[in-house]
């Protein structure tokens, strides 16, 4: 069976939907943050600090190379791992993309005072957020489906995935 993948921007839920929907179908859940957090052994902040955003965009390219080839997983990808269309095009071969997505009013409640995305500590969230969903246009149009988290619960989220994948 292809793998499913969830795609979007950061704090649409991935994370919490993919590890629900793993949970539902009896699938193996792999979150690419927390794979790359243990290969390297190092958080994802302390990456960002250390080695730069082109080193963490290279682990999540190796990262899609090892997961394209496997099956029957859930798959949460970090929110910018989609910006390389070779990622894009390796995770679609065996595996249906799906999008979470949120208004930016949303994003902007589930992602203030977190501390763990380097890309949003920065400056004013709210201008941060805009300028990343602009420069982020239309990366998310990849998917072969699209889920608003802002307007239903995990379950509720799961349960629309279930229905059409089924
Ligand atoms: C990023 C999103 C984060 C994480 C890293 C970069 C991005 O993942 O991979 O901080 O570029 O959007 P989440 O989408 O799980 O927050």
């Amino acid at each position: 069976m292809k793998n499913i993948v969830l795609i979007g921007f950061m704090g649409t839920g991935k994370t919490s939907v993919g590890r629900r929907l793993a949970q539902r179908l009896g699938r193996d859940f792999v979150d690419t943050d927390a794979e790359i957090e243990a290969v390297t052994g190092k958080t994802i902040t302390q990456i960002f600090a250390r080695d730069g955003v082109v080193r963490f965009r290279s682990e999540e390219n190796l990262l899609v190379k090892k997961l394209a080839v496997r099956e029957n997983l859930v798959i949460s990808t970090g929110g910018g791992l989609v910006l390389n269309p070779n990622n894009v095009r390796l995770l679609k071969e065996n595996g249906v993309l799906i999008a979470l997505t949120a208004s930016p009013e949303v994003l902007y409640a589930r992602l203030a005072n977190k501390k763990t995305r380097p890309l949003v500590l920065k400056g004013d969230l709210k201008q941060r957020i805009a300028q990343l969903l602009a420069e982020r246009e239309g990366a998310y149009d990849v998917a072969d489906f699209f889920v608003d988290t802002g307007v239903s619960s995990v379950d509720g989220v799961v349960e629309q995935i279930l229905r059409y994948l089924s």
